[in-house]
């Protein structure tokens, strides 16, 4: 399973079905808001991937910036919070190539963001912060294993408390 293949627009085709799935996770029961997704797709060149294991990280990642969006429902209304929490919850995600041997697809979030404590953690398997039977911890080890051990490519992630999350994830060029 997993076959190498070589295609121009993968990751835009991916991404965007990716989210066609988790539709009816944007709507937000906390405040009746809906998360609002901020999509530039660059031109990509062709780049060797395993189509439905790189679907399965835009999965993971995904899911959890709405977790973090949901978590951040009630925060956005409190007035000592930084200007950011105020801001409605939004996902930006780019696709670019960083530079001329690397894409790069940027997925950022503004919502709870993490501490560095648990930010040096997030890789760690089984490592998680939600509640027993919402949580696994096992999303962002599998998409660290599929991105950098798999593909060859890169995973980052920088985030604080109150100001979100951003996952770069790079993607070598053939
Ligand atoms: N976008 C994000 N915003 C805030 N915290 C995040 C985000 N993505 C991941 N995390 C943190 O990383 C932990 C591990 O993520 P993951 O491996 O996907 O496991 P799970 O989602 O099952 O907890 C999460 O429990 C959460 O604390
Ligand atoms: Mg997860």
């Amino acid at each position: 399973i997993g076959y190498l293949i070589f295609t121009l627009r993968i990751s835009s085709e991916g991404i965007d079905s990716t989210l066609v799935i988790l539709q009816s996770r944007l709507q937000l029961h906390s405040k009746g808001e809906t998360i609002k997704i901020i999509k530039k797709y660059g031109d990509l060149p062709l780049v060797e991937c395993y189509p439905r294991q790189l679907n399965q990280v835009f999965m993971n990642i995904l899911s959890n910036a709405i977790d973090a969006l949901e978590d951040s429902g009630n925060s956005r209304m409190m007035d000592r919070l930084p200007c950011s929490s105020y801001q409605s919850p939004t996902i930006f995600i780019r696709t670019e190539m960083s530079d001329p041997t690397y894409l790069a697809i940027t997925i950022a979030d503004n919502g709870i963001g993490m501490s560095e404590e648990v930010r040096k953690r997030i890789f760690d398997p089984f490592f998680t912060t939600k509640p027993v039977g919402k949580g696994t911890g096992m999303g962002l080890p599998i998409s660290y294993q599929i991105i950098v051990n798999q593909h060859n490519g890169q995973l980052y992630c920088t985030s604080a408390p109150g100001q979100g999350t951003e996952f770069v994830i790079k993607i070598p060029v053939v």
